[in-house]
């Protein structure tokens, strides 16, 4: 059985002291999750992340919330943080993530870029998709998507990660039902290989993790609110140990 995904995605939260506690204070369940059937990444802002890698990187992964699309090493670009100065850190990196393409906006093309350059420097890309609302009260859902996966990923590789992550499920306690899940996973493995992992992210908690990770059609789970709390971090893993 391949390892399961439980990617946590800290979002724009924890200064670099904040982030240095909370990162010590999850460090005995963290070590205490001896699973080999699951991969736990950890994903901080670019500022607290080489500060929480050294607090915990001998029992999880990292990943970054970005990378640029504009050069995967070094360059003019002021402000800029390139794939290959995240890849000290960081195995992983989130793309696309809907937060992202709606508030930069940033669009198919540039996150394709982003991938590019990700896998150039040795960055295993998370590539987010997902539909609002409106979308999926249409029924135009499945187009949209299509669309997103074909835009974000091409060329296209077998096991490229696709975290499905429908907007009205994210943050609102709107999970979506695994009925739903799997017309999205098959999808996703249709259009881009069998072998594509298929993530899925919004509202997953203690209350509901356990059932996406049990599910066959689910590789993993991205978590954002929930990973930002010491009792909820222990009582995800407590579910996944069976407590
Ligand atoms: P949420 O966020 O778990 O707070 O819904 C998920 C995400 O945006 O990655």
């Amino acid at each position: 059985m391949n390892k399961k995904f439980i990617i946590f995605n800290w979002k724009m939260n924890f200064t670099v002291s904040e982030s240095v506690e909370f990162s010590n204070n999850i460090l005995k369940c963290l070590t205490n999750f001896q699973n080999n059937n699951y991969e736990i990444i950890v994903c901080p802002t670019y500022m607290s992340l080489p500060y929480s890698y050294q607090i915990l990187s001998n029992y999880v992964k990292f990943g970054a919330q970005n990378i640029s699309s504009l050069h995967g090493d070094k360059g003019s670009f002021t402000g800029e943080i390139s794939a290959k100065m995240v890849s000290d850190y960081a195995e992983y990196v989130i793309l696309g993530h809907s937060e992202r393409r709606v508030n930069i906006p940033e669009s198919n093309f540039e996150i394709n870029n982003k991938r590019i350059l990700a896998l150039e420097n040795n960055l295993k890309p998370i590539v987010c998709i997902g539909e609002d609302l409106e979308s999926r009260n249409s029924g135009k859902y499945i187009n949209f998507l299509n669309n997103q996966l074909k835009e974000s990923i091409k060329p296209i590789l077998k096991n490229v990660i696709v975290a499905y992550e429908p907007i009205w499920s994210i943050g609102t306690g709107l999970n979506c039902d695994l009925k739903k899940l799997k017309e999205i996973s098959d999808l996703v493995k249709s259009k881009i290989s069998d072998e594509a992992i298929f993530i899925y992210g919004g509202s997953v908690n203690e209350s509901n993790i356990f059932d996406y990770l049990s599910s066959d059609k689910v590789d993993g789970v991205l978590v954002g609110s929930a990973s930002l709390n010491k009792t909820s971090i222990e009582g995800m893993i407590n579910k996944i140990n069976g407590n």
